[in-house]
């Protein structure tokens, strides 16, 4: 007999038959293209990467088990200036789109076009802050009508492409808004007004797929709520007609200026996504797959790093990021195995207390078990049908059939991949790069004070530059008459700032420079400066390190010198203020060296070779260097260095900072994967440069002739050690339990040697195993090497027949290998 549950399901999918479902266990049914239940997505977005680099992302994604390529859609990269568009090189959208297309993957379009994505302001363009009457995200007409502008003209665009699953393209879902449900609150009626003018608006625009809305548990029909988080099988969608779904699996967390490195387990994600497939999920999206660079100006903040590496399965180069990678994608192909079992299945559930539990899905063809234990400290032993089977602490085991465990998500028998640098072989740096230098020019700021417009008012950077760059003079002239009060012995500059980095000039004299301590962008810079009788120039450098993208009203956090602005004289009894504020202030947006490209390959801009300095501020340096041969990713190493902006070939590789260290505190070697993650919980790199090492896309390069590095220094420092690197797996480590495969692959390169082999219960990690206390009859090293070294890759059975029997009274056994490649 067929089952109702089954006929619903199957007349919903007919009555749709175009294109697909995503269908609950219960019924809950979305239409897309053929009945999918399982369907795992990844976030790769297309500026943070290369065209070039884009087919073998996705086909690594497809190879790891997705079936969904999720993007945001960038609006301040597209309309850098109001209906000005922009979408060559990497942000070719519908080039990424058809990419997708080509792989036969599905894609989600994410519009936004508010996307937070640790994007600079959000992806909002900062033209659209500088509007009259303008308030963003609100039931705002100015704002409304932008928005309505912009994701009318993806749509349009992408439809003219016939790229939606409605048209027979990939796009299943569209996205607009992002998580406004967080902030929602802090806008009143009008908030609650604005999310159904979205919805409406959005509707409007007829693109045949769904649209979703995350974190959004007020969404107005037809619009679909999501969540996200780092565990989402507690969710539940606001109607009870939505399938349950996951857009945001934060696979890792960013980072920030001066912070750590945040790592998040396999285990952990492996047992976060299990979970939710366990407790009824459909669709689940990894943020992110591939996390990549914030290249040129894009990192949002304030102080965000260059690098989205995000801890995410493939690296920010595009490598594998093993064991994340193959263990995740072990369990893609288990649970799309199951995918039948589970959409049509009936379900039901086992409570064995102590947050342990079993959950069934039954159909008469047959059914599929998971067992999930959520407690932080114990292992537990269950019985079920008649079977002992243990679920170690914090984890989910998967019986596709209810009686063997195929999959446990704390039990890693894919290989850890350990990533080494090597120096570039096309030639011997560092000492091979020459240098040449320039000073930029700020000698008529410095000494003259004279921008391009001139306010009897500070302003907030926004408002004055409209994010055209990082850099914004003020300067002001003050005449001090002999007579005048405030002469003291001790006379200062006070600045109360929202500069992220501030440089303070008087009369040409570096007085000096700070810059904010994350979080806290509010400050006062006080520092002693010597003033003359006549006039006084003062010059003041604003730079921002990526404006806000998160929270109610950001767009409203002031950046920039915005006062106020005193000079004090101190004398014994006295203190004199002199209040600058409504003086007149001269402005001038940018720097010159970038106004007069002189990071182009072409620039006819005049370069010394003569004594380079060091530990000079506002200096440019150049040198040319030979691609790194092969065809490895390529980093540049740039420690020793201050702060800046760095270009390979006129192509802006982002903001370098390796001057500013990460606190010491809070950086572990062990990770524990039991228990809730949280980004603070497994760090790296303690007290060490934030970020030493800067992506180069292949594609920069030229991989024959000359190439050119320049480098614009804000705070001085030494470029003697630069030098460029390529990035590969230098060995490989695996721990795998009896009865599994090993799988060893140097991606691309042939494994060189066994290093350690142990079949029976040996101990340790990656890098440091032993022996145990009882080993197999055979000769592990030789069996192995004679089965992979030479090859890149190999795989092999972890059996007793293979390695004969180590006695090991009862205990788990397992082979752990280390391989060099
Ligand atoms: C979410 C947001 C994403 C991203 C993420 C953190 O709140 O929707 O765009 O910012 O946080 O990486």
């Amino acid at each position: 007999m067929v089952s109702l549950r089954f006929l619903v399901c199957c007349l919903l999918f007919l009555a749709s038959s175009v294109y697909a479902t995503i269908v609950s266990h219960d019924g809950r049914a979305i239409t897309i293209d053929g009945n999918r239940r399982v369907l795992l997505s990844g976030s790769i977005h297309y500026p943070r990467s290369t065209p070039e680099m884009w087919p073998d992302l996705i086909k690594k994604g497809k190879e790891g088990g997705l079936d969904a390529i999720e993007t945001y859609v960038f609006w301040n990269a597209h309309e850098p200036t109001r209906r000005q568009y922009d979408f060559s090189g990497n942000l070719d959208l519908i080039r990424f789109l058809k990419t997708i297309q080509d792989q036969n993957l599905y894609g989600v379009l994410r519009i936004g076009p508010y996307v937070c994505a640790e994007w600079n302001y959000g992806g909002f363009p900062v033209w659209l802050h500088n509007m009259p009457d303008m308030e963003f995200r609100t039931t705002n007409k100015v704002f409304m009508n932008e928005m309505q502008n912009f994701t009318t003209m993806i749509v349009d665009m992408v439809k003219k492409e016939k790229l939606f699953a409605s048209q027979g393209g990939p796009i299943i879902l569209a996205q607009i808004e992002n998580e406004y449900g967080n902030v929602i609150g802090s806008y009143g009626e009008a908030g609650k007004a604005y999310i159904q003018w979205c919805a409406n608006m959005a509707q409007s625009l007829d693109v045949g797929v769904p649209w979703i809305m995350c974190q959004q548990d007020d969404a107005p029909q037809p619009m679909l709520n999501t969540c996200n988080g780092y565990y989402c099988d507690n969710f539940e969608p606001n109607n009870a007609n939505t399938p349950k779904m996951w857009t945001e699996n934060w696979t890792g967390w960013y980072q920030n200026w001066g912070g750590k490195n945040p790592h998040r387990t396999t285990e952990d994600v492996a047992f976060a996504v299990a979970r939710f497939f366990q407790r009824g999920g459909t669709f689940q999206n990894y943020y992110m797959y591939h996390g990549g660079t914030n290249f040129d100006r894009t990192a949002g903040g304030p102080y965000i790093t260059t690098s989205y590496d995000y801890d995410a399965p493939l690296d920010e180069f595009g490598n594998l990021n093993q064991p994340k990678y193959g263990h995740l994608k072990q369990l893609h192909g288990i649970l799309h195995s199951m995918e039948k079992t589970l959409t049509y299945g009936n379900v039901s559930t086992i409570d064995f207390g102590n947050f342990v539990s079993a959950t069934i899905y039954n159909t008469e063809e047959g059914s599929s078990c998971f067992f999930g234990n959520v407690n932080e400290t114990s292992d537990a032993t269950i019985n079920f049908q008649g079977e002992t089977y243990v679920v170690p602490t914090w984890s989910v085991s998967i019986l596709p059939d209810c009686k063997t465990e195929v999959y446990n998500t704390a039990k890693i028998n894919t290989q850890t991949s350990v990533m080494v640098k090597k120096p570039n072989e096309a030639e011997d740096e560092p000492i091979n790069l020459k240098w040449s230098w320039r000073p930029e020019n700020i000698d008529n700021f410095l000494l003259k004070g004279k921008g391009e417009a001139t306010m009897r008012q500070l302003f907030d950077q926004k408002v004055v530059s409209n994010d055209q760059s990082d850099y914004l003079w003020y300067m002001t002239t003050l005449h001090l008459k002999e007579e005048d009060p405030i002469w003291s012995k001790h006379m200062s500059l006070h600045i109360n700032s929202t500069a992220h980095v501030l440089h303070a000039f008087v009369n040409g004299q570096h007085v000096g420079n700070y810059h904010a301590e994350n979080g806290k962008f509010h400050y006062v810079f006080e520092q002693e400066a010597k003033f003359n009788p006549g006039d006084n120039v003062i010059s003041l450098l604003s730079i921002t390190v990526g404006l806000p993208n998160y929270g109610a009203f950001f767009e409203n956090d002031p950046a920039g010198i915005t006062g106020p602005v005193f000079i004090i004289g101190k004398n014994d009894d006295e203190t004199i203020v002199k209040d600058l504020s409504a003086h007149k202030w001269s402005y001038k947006t940018g720097l010159s060296g970038f106004e007069n490209q002189l990071f182009s390959s072409e620039s006819p801009s005049k370069w010394s070779g003569d004594s380079v300095p060091f530990n000079r501020t506002m200096t440019w340096y150049k040198t040319t260097f030979k691609a790194p041969l092969g065809s490895e990713p390529v980093v540049v190493d740039l420690l020793g260095l201050g702060k800046g902006t760095a270009w390979i070939n006129g192509n802006n590789i982002g903001r370098y900072w390796p001057a500013f260290l990460s606190t010491e505190d809070g950086c572990s070697t062990e990770c524990n994967y039991r228990g809730a993650y949280y980004p603070e919980k497994c760090q790296t790199n303690c007290g060490k440069p934030t970020q030493r090492w800067y992506h180069v896309p292949r594609s920069f390069l030229n991989p024959k002739g000359d190439n050119t590095l320049v480098l614009f220094e804000e705070i001085g420092g030494n470029p003697s050690f630069v030098n460029f690197q390529t990035i590969g797996v230098g060995g490989v480590c695996a721990n795998v339990y009896e009865k599994n495969v090993l799988e060893l692959s140097c991606d691309g390169r042939p494994i060189s040697s066994i290093k350690f082999a142990s079949f029976g219960n040996p101990r340790g990690k990656c890098g440091s195993f032993e022996k145990g206390t009882c080993e197999a009859s055979k000769d592990v090293v030789n069996i192995l090497s004679a089965e992979c070294v030479g090859k890149e890759k190999c795989s092999v059975n972890v059996s007793t027949e293979k390695f004969g029997v180590p006695e090991c009274d009862g205990a788990t056994r397992s082979l752990a290998v280390e391989a060099l490649c």
